[in-house]
């Protein structure tokens, strides 16, 4: 049988889905020891796993070479939806949030606000919910930026310790979301290979079930 094929989003929720991986008895070490790799095996030809950025993850999975993908639910949220979201796997936690100068009220006045941000479509649909006109501008990274060089009257971006919004002045104006990482698959990989996912999903559910409980 050939290995699953799993995208996973390169950085902190690849440490956390390799760890998961790892509890359920999955040898890892070839993740561990991938220098400059991007693809590798995890367990005894179970898996195969797929190094790529978030928004990669789901380009990989809707067209089907990954049958599998670990992704934020921000990706999620701004990139669409042509898979299945599995589970919920309780790491990789945060929230979106709009953020601005300390001191500022950021609904304050009639005049219409402009907004930075990684994530253009959460951010039109956020203010839509509000029946607010914003203008909504993209940058690629370090959004917190924009409103300290007076591009933007407000960020909406990933808080997650709230360091980044502190060290620069920030804070938050107003909570967006909840985020968390997500196990999506692939629609006819669904189908296809049904027992296999079906198995992985309960044994991960196990896990991130009693994660969850220790923590609380
Ligand atoms: C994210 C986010 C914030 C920061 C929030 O950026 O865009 O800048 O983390 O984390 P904190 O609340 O713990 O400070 P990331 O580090 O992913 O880098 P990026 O800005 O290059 O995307």
């Amino acid at each position: 049988m050939k290995p699953l094929r799993i995208a996973l989003t390169k950085g902190r929720l690849e440490k956390k889905t390799i760890e998961l991986f790892e509890k359920l008895g999955y040898n890892c070490d070839e993740v561990h020891n991938k220098g400059r790799k991007l693809i590798m095996n995890i367990g005894d030809g179970e898996f195969e796993v797929v190094l790529a950025k978030a928004a990669d993850v789901i380009t990989y999975v809707e067209h089907g070479v990954c049958d599998l993908g670990v992704v934020g639910k921000d990706t999620i949220l701004e990139n669409g939806s042509s898979f299945y979201e599995l589970l919920d796997l309780g790491f990789g936690k945060c929230r979106f949030a709009l953020a601005g100068r300390k001191n500022v009220d950021f609904y304050h006045g009639y005049g219409s606000k402009t907004v930075a941000t990684k994530y253009p479509n959460v951010t039109r649909k956020f203010f839509e919910s509000k029946n607010m006109d914003v203008r909504v501008i993209k940058i690629e990274g370090s959004v917190e930026l924009a409103p300290l060089v007076g591009l933007s009257d407000g960020i909406v971006d990933i808080v997650e310790t709230g360091s980044t919004l502190k060290a620069n002045n920030l804070e938050v104006k107003d909570y967006v979301t909840d985020i968390s990482a997500r196990l999506i698959a692939n629609t006819a990989s669904l189908k296809l290979r049904k027992n296999e996912i079906e198995d992985l999903v309960s044994k991960m559910e196990a896990v991130t079930i009693n994660d969850n409980n220790s923590n609380s």
